[in-house]
């Protein structure tokens, strides 16, 4: 691990290797049906163009999640306590990081933890000038894989790991349990969880978030068609493509897939992909818990359900939950 001073910040690195693309993409794309890892989306304009979704009329979770933290935030911070330590696994989400952050009783320290060091590093300097009675220690690394963390020199009463959005939902259920156990393994016994998933719903309000009127999300799902002739340096057609988003009740999950519009031979670099007419790349799940699928992942990922709070539609949940190990 690398560690560097950035003005008011020192970066724990540990180096993730950010570069699998080619190798991930082509091992998808050989695969049957052909895949592609919904990691890929947030190049420069994939992140903007998801920045955009957040505010379509469409894609409620955002703002849903936004009301619920408006409403329960001073029960949450009760639930908290003083000086607490806030980790945060993905820095994307500013706003509600500063919510937080603001709610709690003097927040001990804050740590960001993210694969893009550029991004991990605008975000904490933000927060150190809105903060500065913050400790604020980012860390670079692949959060998927097992690493240490940094340990704040105030003395902290309670550890708060983050994690809204429903980014939960884009690891299929046995990889939530996967990475909610590898956080305890890496952040330790006593932690606690703050967490964001979106609830399963009536299938056209759900299609309607994935498949708007503008079509932000389209270009955002066909944003991987230019990122692919960008880094192969190929010459594919976004044209002879087309975004699919459906929900499939069997998983309860929503799919985006890109369908193959023609017959199509697409060559990158040594390798020649063959797309027969209307074939299917998945290129996303996003999964809708209902409260008893959340509570099996909750429990079987070692955690309990503290309290839980809703929206009045009853569209999203934020649960915080207790580690039981
Ligand atoms: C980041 N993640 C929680 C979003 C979701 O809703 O699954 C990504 C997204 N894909 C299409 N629209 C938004």
């Amino acid at each position: 691990m690398n560690i560097s001073q950035h003005e008011a910040l020192v970066l724990h690195d540990h180096e993730p290797t950010t570069d699998s693309f080619k190798e991930d993409v082509l091992a998808g794309l050989i695969q049957t049906p052909k895949r592609i890892p919904s990691k890929f989306f947030y190049d420069e304009r994939g992140s903007q163009l998801f920045e955009e979704i957040t505010k379509l009329d469409e894609y409620y979770l955002t703002r849903t999640e936004i009301s619920i933290l408006q409403r329960y935030l001073p029960e949450i911070a009760s639930l908290v306590g003083p000086d607490a330590l806030v980790i945060e696994f993905g820095t994307g989400a500013g706003l509600k990081t500063n919510m937080l952050l603001a709610a709690l009783d003097r927040p001990a320290a804050y740590v960001p933890i993210d694969i893009s060091r550029e991004q991990l590093l605008d975000a904490s300097l933000e927060l150190v000038e809105a903060f500065p009675e913050l400790e604020v220690w980012p860390v670079c690394a692949d959060y998927t894989e097992s690493f240490s963390l940094p340990k704040p020199n105030s003395r902290t009463a309670q550890t708060v790991v983050f994690f809204p959005g429903s980014t939960v939902g884009n690891f299929t259920p046995d990889e939530a349990v996967g990475f909610l156990r590898s956080v305890v393994a890496s952040v330790g016994t006593g932690v606690n969880l703050l967490i964001g998933f979106d609830r399963r719903k009536e299938t056209a309000t759900l299609e309607a978030a994935y498949d708007d009127r503008r079509g932000v999300t389209a270009a955002f799902n066909l944003n991987l068609i230019s990122r692919i002739n960008r880094e192969f340096n190929a010459t594919l057609s976004a044209d002879k493509f087309r975004h699919h988003a459906f929900f499939n009740t069997l998983e309860s999950r929503i799919e985006m897939h890109l369908v193959s519009i023609v017959g199509q031979s697409i060559q990158l670099e040594d390798t020649e992909i063959r797309l027969s007419e209307g074939e299917h790349i998945v290129t996303e799940y996003s999964y809708k818990y209902s409260r008893e699928a959340f509570a099996a992942i909750i429990e079987a990922s070692g955690f309990e359900l503290v309290q839980r709070w809703s929206d009045s539609r009853e569209y999203f949940d934020v649960w915080y939950c207790r580690v039981t190990t």
